[in-house]
């Protein structure tokens, strides 16, 4: 079969891979892919959002299955675009990945449904935000309702800092459309474990945990970012509360938006706190996650084209889905500089070493081909990941595989999976 995968990130390396280890696939296509990408996978120059090239390229290709890995292309529709040319498509149609495109939406789904999230209002006028600030607790969160890149998400201490954001996100439009709207929630304080899952509209399966750090620095210091390393599983995230949220947070997170006519296919990703009343729900992805996906995908045993067809096919109930008894760390090495201003075009060198090693990999984030040498070309480049017998023996080889990879201004936080420790 001909797969074709929308998407240029880390994330998209490890769909890849995991589509090159598969039976069923016999050549790989991405769009517009990355020079790791290009080990697997055909990779042709079309963004992520160029839906009408897309979806010419697919039938020009013949394409027999695309899985789309990107939030921005699922929100956009670009998965009912390609279906109405009468290509199989993995991930959720428009009306689906609001899931992940409007906090305002997921927030009054949960609310409606019971399923445990922080208290909050929605608004559209910033007037009135302004007004319910007055008599609000603090800290308190403010989030732009639209997608902005995981930076749309305001932690405010003092109501002057609070009334600086409305203006930021509603006013100044920092993120731009995706501040029409806003959502004030109550600060929550715990743990935070991300948990993806298989969905098919009816059946939910989820996949190991993991935990990923999203501030720039060490000791969690600094800006937010994309992700800089994950580690799964997470060892907060017990029988007990894995009982906890499927009782009360997957499976009712599937039959909400089976009942609001919105049934949802493709990959929920579940960022939860792990708050001292139980889970709740942080937000919903429509996706797998950035660096997650690195760490969990090479863990799972099932073959990823069997597991993405049953969910494009209503049959996941019959999918036995099975991940090892191990434990991996990712390490992401980006730009120093990263997220803020940073150097593209640095050449890269020894990455011919994780071909020689089991159970390393590198994820190519942000890479492209400059002749035949391989350069930096985004914010994060890379992502080092290694599996152990457990947590502790995955980072350390994580980071002792981080050294054999160089490129000037080379930076990583040194304290991925520290919470380890702790557990
Ligand atoms: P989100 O994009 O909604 O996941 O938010 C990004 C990050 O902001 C989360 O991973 C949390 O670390 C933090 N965050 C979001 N909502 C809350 C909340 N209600 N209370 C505390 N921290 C939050
Ligand atoms: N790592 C968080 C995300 O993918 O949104």
């Amino acid at each position: 079969m001909k797969v074709l995968i929308v998407g240029s990130g880390g994330r998209e390396h490890a769909i890849a891979y995991c589509v090159s280890k598969s039976e069923k696939a016999d050549k790989i296509y991405c769009t517009p892919g990355n020079a790791g990408i290009a080990e697997y996978a055909e990779c042709a120059p079309i963004g992520a959002m160029e839906f009408d090239k897309i979806v010419a390229f697919a039938k020009e290709k013949e394409i027999d299955l695309v899985i789309v890995g990107m939030d921005d292309p699922l929100v956009g529709g670009l998965v009912d675009e390609l279906e109405a040319a009468g290509i199989r498509t993995f991930g959720p149609r428009k009306n689906a990945a609001i899931l992940e495109g409007s906090k305002a939406f997921s927030k009054d789904l949960m609310k409606k449904y019971n399923i445990p999230t922080a208290a909050y209002e929605n608004f559209t006028d910033p007037d009135k935000a302004l007004a319910y600030l007055e008599t609000a607790k603090f800290p308190i969160v403010l989030k732009a309702d639209g997608l902005a890149l995981g930076k749309g998400v305001l932690i405010c201490s003092t109501l002057e800092e609070a009334k600086e954001g409305v203006k930021t996100i509603m006013l100044d439009k920092k993120f731009g459309d995706a501040g029409n709207e806003m959502v004030i929630e109550e600060f929550m304080t715990g743990r935070e474990v991300s948990v993806l899952s298989f969905v098919d509209g009816n059946t939910i399966k989820t996949m190991t945990s993991a935990q990923d750090h999203k501030r720039a620095g060490d000791g969690d210091t600094g800006l937010n970012t994309g992700g800089m390393g994950t580690f799964s599983p997470s060892p907060f995230y017990t029988r007990e509360v894995e009982d906890f949220c499927n009782k009360y947070i997957y499976q009712a997170t599937v039959d909400a938006m089976k009942a609001e006519g919105r049934p949802f296919k493709g990959v929920i990703f579940f960022g939860l706190m792990l708050t001292k009343e139980g889970p709740k729900v942080l937000e919903y992805n429509a996706r797998f996650g950035d660096p997650e996906a690195q760490v969990v995908l090479p863990r799972m045993k099932n073959d990823i084209i069997e597991v993405v067809e049953a969910c494009v096919d209503g049959t996941l109930d019959q999918v036995d889905l099975q991940f090892e008894d191990n434990a991996a760390v990712c390490v992401v090495l980006a730009s120093e500089g990263y997220p803020v201003a940073y150097d593209k075009g640095l050449p890269i060198s020894g990455l011919e070493e994780f071909g020689k090693h089991e159970g390393y990999y590198c994820f190519h984030a942000g890479t492209k081909f400059d002749g035949e040498q391989i350069v930096t070309n985004g914010g994060r480049v890379l992502g080092v990941t290694a599996k152990g017998k457990d947590l502790k023996e995955a980072r350390a080889n994580a980071y002792a595989a981080t050294e054999w990879v160089k490129f000037d201004n080379k930076y990583m936080r040194h304290d991925i999976g520290k919470a380890i420790d702790e557990a």
